[in-house]
């Protein structure tokens, strides 16, 4: 029975008088989901082997021994030739094995001065860097689509909201650069965050650095990170780079789940101010009629979930003494699918936002409907010498009036607006007017389209300069 429930072979068997049990084997193991760190992990062996030959603990010829079987098992996984085996536990074990079965005793000298503990938290790093410049790359992308729809619609005008009720009126561009800014924010949170994740464990080893006369600053410069880190005990053990970009992260998904609200609203009957291509959208199964905006559903759906692997990762960390824990051994499965979800997410939306279909002529009639020049008229009377408080309960009294009388401000006669104070003359139709309204807002950060026009050449000139 033992030997049918027990498995044997491992690299730290030494000291074990019984093999370990078989459930407790797969319940322990990473190497399903950590596998996916191969080629980080295969980055940082290589970068040890020749600090170590560097300084004389292998000799060159080890070291090129080592380097040629590396790059044999890395082949080998990606061709697809490589099993992995829970039973050697995660991805460095699994690599070290397959080392050594190719080159021999050599390939056991490799783990000389490190630890699967530093050794973890390098891949991460080094994996989390290349995906963060991916999606940097992907944030810049949906921002030059913004760019370019807020050009095209700097002189849409739709109502602008509060409490999303009718406000004032915008443009439709103006909008738009409002979601620009706010991934704008996330890029830089990216930048910051990349500069803490780019600093090099490697050296730790388990938790008090190593006996070897090692090299941290040419194994940090052979891996292209900034420097190595300040404090073993703190190395093997820090996941705030992690959680950091958990952070980010969720407040991309954040901005993009307030996006998608919006295109929801505006894409339904009652809106109709856009259309989102068919080739973003779905049907259904049983109401022929049905248009769904199943891209933008999801991934406001999606945002709850990438929320949830920070928190997941905030209480991993809590109460974890110094140093290394197994627990840190679950910050992989949440990382890796935030990571997944966000690109994905950008993916979709940089590639729907430039193809947003807007409905001018419905959203202008909406910005008509709901006295949204309002504010406007009481400048007016500002202008002409009344109080604002005193011009705000003349307007409140002719909104009144349209309410009861099913008229908008610019629909009222001279005579009508006249009623409610005697300064207001023929030039009120001026300000009266949508076009007005927002062409009057005309200073940085207003909504006129002449201020929307320097908004995206600024912006233009910014991502250029990335
Ligand atoms: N699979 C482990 C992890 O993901 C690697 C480090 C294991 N270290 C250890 N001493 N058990 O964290």
């Amino acid at each position: 029975m033992s030997n049918e429930n027990q498995t044997t072979e491992k690299p730290w068997g030494g000291r074990f008088s019984e093999p370990t049990d078989a459930f407790v084997e797969r319940f322990t193991a990473s190497v399903d989901f950590d596998q996916r760190l191969y080629y980080h992990d295969i980055q940082g062996s290589i970068a040890h082997a020749t600090m170590l030959a560097k300084v004389g603990v292998l000799t060159e010829q080890e070291r090129d021994t080592i380097l040629q079987g590396l790059k044999e098992v890395q082949d080998d996984i990606e061709q697809g030739r490589f099993e992995w085996s829970v039973t050697l536990e995660d991805v460095h074990m699994n690599i070290e094995a397959r080392l050594t079965d190719k080159i021999g005793i050599t390939g056991k000298k490799l783990h000389t001065g490190r630890s699967r503990n530093d050794q973890v938290a390098t891949d991460i790093r080094l994996y989390l860097r290349d995906e963060i410049d991916i999606i940097a790359s992907e944030i810049t992308r949906l921002q030059q689509g913004m760019l370019a729809l807020a050009e095209r619609e700097a002189d849409t005008i739709m109502p602008g909201f509060t409490h999303l009720q009718t406000a004032q009126p915008v443009t439709f561009g103006h909008h738009i650069m409002a979601w620009f800014e706010m991934l704008s924010r996330d890029y830089e949170r990216l930048m910051d965050c990349r500069k803490r994740v780019n600093v090099m464990p490697l050296g730790a080893a388990a938790l008090a650095g190593t006996t070897y006369p090692i090299d941290r600053n040419l194994t940090a410069e052979l891996l292209g990170f900034d420097r190595p880190s300040n404090n073993s005990l703190d190395s093997v053990s820090d996941r705030d780079f992690a959680i950091e970009f958990c952070a980010f992260a969720s407040l991309v998904m954040s901005h993009l789940s307030r996006s998608s609200e919006e295109l929801i609203l505006w894409a339904s009957a009652q809106f109709n101010f856009i259309d989102l291509p068919d080739r973003f959208c779905t049907g259904s199964s049983i109401m022929p009629q049905k248009k769904n905006p199943d891209v933008p559903e999801l991934v406001r759906g999606k945002s709850g979930r990438v929320t949830g692997h920070l928190i997941s990762l905030l209480m991993l960390m809590k109460s974890q003494p110094l140093a290394y824990n197994k627990d840190n051994q679950e910050d992989k499965e949440p990382l890796f699918d935030v990571i997944d979800t966000l690109k994905g997410c950008l993916k979709a939306y940089g590639d729907m936002v430039p193809a947003i279909q807007v409905k001018a002529a419905s959203m202008e009639e909406a910005a008509r409907r709901g006295f949204s020049t309002a504010t406007d008229l009481a400048d007016y009377l500002v202008v002409k010498g009344v109080p604002f408080r005193d011009a705000h309960e003349v307007v409140g009294k002719a909104v009144a009036y349209g309410v009861e009388s099913g008229k908008d401000l610019s629909e009222m006669s001279l005579a009508e607006l006249a009623n409610f104070s005697d300064v207001i003359t023929d030039d009120v139709f001026d300000v009266l007017t949508l076009e007005g309204s927002v062409s009057a807002r005309d200073h940085i950060g207003g909504t006129a389209p002449a201020q929307v026009r320097k908004a995206v050449a600024a912006a233009k000139e910014m991502l250029a300069a990335r």
